[in-house]
């Protein structure tokens, strides 16, 4: 749109644009505000006069800031004063251009093109950013997407790792319920000591590993299944053959565990269980079995499972013995450090035997 009180003017503005652009021509300030308004379609561009009667250039500028649907028409001010300080005032209200009349045709046309070039480039960016701003949305979406669905594959795992350790403790109940309870109750022993000894940081495990190395906790007997019943269940001392019968259920769960380890490499669950049952008859001393480890040499949730393991069989009740009352149980378990026991994870269970022993009062199932 050209806005002009000169009929000359806007006759050369007509003609220089024609051809090119759709041209609105206005001569009377106050109309051309009026029609701005109704418009439903507006002007890419505006070149305005400043010098005309009535209602001059700059208060027509001024009420087109004034309304929303004007506020981002771009405008070129025109003007017969060839003076710095009305050009500079033009700009400092926020024109995009200011042009000196008379009109020289191709200059015109120049800068209309110049700046009609530039609104293009401006919208084709809008465009842009509006394209890239749905990509990173469908991208956010996605991640979403992918996000539940490993959380609900690490769930289907989780629910494995349960499956199976509950089914596995279950058979050990049936095999021998002394058994399966025993295993169950050093579990609970074995997160007291687990946690004091991460707390004191004698003992380094991931967070995220507690819970697999108490669902391992519960297996660390299984090996007992393939233990005759006769020998289980005797009441007395074992003779030496027994015992060595007895001995085998460390190696036999240890074996079981070893023939799928290949399912699983690099699993800490498969490790964390081998340790146990494997070694957890093994002594600080190097007199334990099955393979007469010594010291740190032992895995040391091994040494740990150890001391739970004594304490829960020392204060149980059996057939053949009633429960040691649990400081009787503390003082061997304190006597047999740095002997049969680590003295470190004897160090943690003094600081929590308060809890074992009422752990040791609750009715498992
Ligand atoms: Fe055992």
């Amino acid at each position: 749109m050209v806005i002009d009180d000169s009929m000359t003017e806007l006759v050369v503005a007509e003609k220089a644009l024609e051809g090119s652009y759709r041209i609105m021509l206005e001569q009377n300030g106050r109309h051309a505000l009026d029609y701005l308004k109704k418009l439903t379609k507006l002007p890419s561009l505006v070149l305005l006069d400043i010098d005309m009667p009535a209602i001059n250039g700059f208060e027509i500028f001024s009420q087109m800031r004034s309304v929303d649907k004007l506020r981002e028409i771009p405008v070129i001010f025109v003007s017969g004063a060839n003076d710095t300080a009305t050009e500079l005032e033009a700009y400092q209200l926020g024109a995009v251009d200011y042009i000196v009349k008379p009109f020289v045709s191709e200059i015109l046309k120049r800068k209309v093109n110049l700046h009609i070039g530039i609104l293009e480039d401006k919208r084709k960016l809008a465009s842009v950013n509006s394209t890239l701003q749905d990509y990173n949305e469908q991208l956010q979406d996605y991640n979403d997407e992918l996000q539940t669905k490993a959380s609900v594959a690490t769930q289907s795992v989780q629910q494995l790792e349960y499956f199976l350790v509950g089914m596995i403790g279950d058979l050990i109940t049936k095999k021998d319920g002394y058994t399966g309870i025993h295993c169950k109750r050093v579990a609970k022993y074995m997160e007291i000591i687990l946690r004091q000894m991460m707390k004191d940081g004698t003992a380094r495990y991931p967070i995220k590993d507690v819970e697999m190395i108490l669902m391992c906790a519960q297996l660390f007997d299984m090996g007992k299944i393939g233990v005759p019943d006769y020998i289980l269940e005797k009441v007395g001392k074992y003779t030496q053959e027994e015992f060595e019968i007895m001995k085998t259920h460390t190696v036999l769960a240890a074996d079981s565990i070893q023939k799928y380890a290949y399912l699983l490499p690099n699993s800490p669950l498969v490790s964390y269980s081998y340790q146990m049952a494997r070694s957890h008859h093994e002594q600080w001393c190097g007199r334990g079995y099955p393979d007469g480890l010594a010291g740190e040499n032992i895995p040391q949730l091994a040494r740990m499972i150890a001391i739970c393991d004594v304490y829960d069989a020392l204060v149980s009740k059996r057939t053949y013995k009633n429960a040691m009352p649990h400081e009787q149980a503390y003082a061997i378990i304190n006597q047999a450090s740095g002997v049969q026991f680590d003295p470190h994870v004897v160090a943690a269970f003094n600081k929590v035997h308060v809890d074992f022993y009422d752990t040791s009062q609750i009715e498992m199932q």
